[in-house]
């Protein structure tokens, strides 16, 4: 089966079908890849990675984009997350998208958000990802990073090797744990690699480079040649197993996070919960149908 891009990002950035979506609850298939739209239904599916011996990074998909109070949910929802983890002692971490805690509202209301959640995690011994959104927002987000760092050490960030300045990035934040990714927007060739190519060899040349540092590594990517690399290259340089994690995407490669777990390799999912399930599921769609489509297509999911 094939789904074209351009028809399925349509959808994605289709506001009524967004807006609709969160009445339909993740009944078409997002729920192979979300963990459901609330706190109650996340946490079985947090304990269950984390009984298989696999680590976590969550993410709530919330509604904060354009409106202040809608931002102030969200940072509700991750105080209430951080909260729960660690009540429950689960193994996890939270990820945070700016855009969705105000960023485009006012750099300084976002900020106060972000800074509340941080100083809560920090309280509680949780790690905190500040993701890495389209170019427009890298500069304003690494502001952010900068900012809070001078307070908490524990805020870490995502590098995106598309971009011709992950290079500088990479190296001008290296005092913070860094999620490296391919990237996933689309991006102009004035500011990003374009072919498939120069982002997987940009990716491996700034992994192995990280990994020489010592910084601890999320290396972001379900790309088997990468991965393998990888695995050869800490073998031979002794590089330790807890400076680096391999880290997927929740429900897109049971196989290859078994398979990494079964060798020992630190393993890591990024689980995303929350009513706005709809645009992530169909960016993922956009981005590599055959994920999707094998999942709600071969498998019964509720
Ligand atoms: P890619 O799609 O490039 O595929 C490369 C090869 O890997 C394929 O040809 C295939 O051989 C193999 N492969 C891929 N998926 C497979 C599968 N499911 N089963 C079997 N083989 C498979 N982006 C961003 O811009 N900002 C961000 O903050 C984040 N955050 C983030 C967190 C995490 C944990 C992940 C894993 C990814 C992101 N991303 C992201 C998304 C990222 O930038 C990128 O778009 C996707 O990970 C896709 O790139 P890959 O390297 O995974 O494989």
């Amino acid at each position: 089966m094939s789904v074209g891009k351009d028809v399925v990002t349509y959808l994605a950035e289709n506001e009524w079908l967004n807006e609709n979506a969160k009445r339909w609850g993740t009944k078409i298939g997002a729920r192979a890849i979300t963990a459901g739209t609330t706190l109650t239904e996340l946490i079985p599916v947090i304990q269950k990675l984390n009984y298989a011996g696999v680590r976590t990074s969550i993410v709530y998909l919330g509604d904060g984009l354009y409106e202040k109070a809608g931002a102030l949910e969200v940072k509700e929802q991750y105080i209430q997350l951080i909260h729960l983890i660690q009540e429950k002692a689960l193994d996890a971490t939270i990820t945070l998208q700016l855009t969705q805690l105000g960023l485009d509202i006012d750099f300084e209301f976002c900020y106060e958000n972000v800074k509340e959640i941080v100083a809560e995690a920090y309280a509680y011994d949780v790690q905190v990802t500040i993701e890495m959104e389209d170019y427009g927002h890298v500069q304003p987000s690494f502001r952010m990073l900068e900012q809070l760092k001078e307070a908490y050490d524990n805020v870490g960030t995502v590098i995106q090797a598309y971009f011709y300045r992950a290079e500088e990035d990479i190296k001008k934040y290296k005092d913070v744990p860094i999620r490296l990714v391919k990237g996933a927007y689309d991006e102009p060739i004035s500011v990003a690699y374009q072919t498939k190519e120069e982002i997987h060899d940009n990716y491996k040349k700034l992994l192995l480079e990280q990994l020489q540092n010592g910084i601890f590594t999320s290396i972001a990517t379900h790309d088997r040649d990468i991965i393998e690399e990888v695995k050869r290259f800490v073998q031979e340089q002794e590089i330790p197993f807890d400076a680096f994690e391999f880290q997927l995407l929740y429900g897109f490669d049971e196989e290859l996070q078994e398979q990494l777990v079964g060798e020992g390799y630190p393993c890591s999912v990024y689980v995303p919960y929350g009513e706005e399930w709809y645009s992530y599921f169909m960016n993922r769609l956009a981005e590599r149908p055959q994920n999707i489509t094998k999942k709600v297509f071969n498998k019964k999911t509720n």
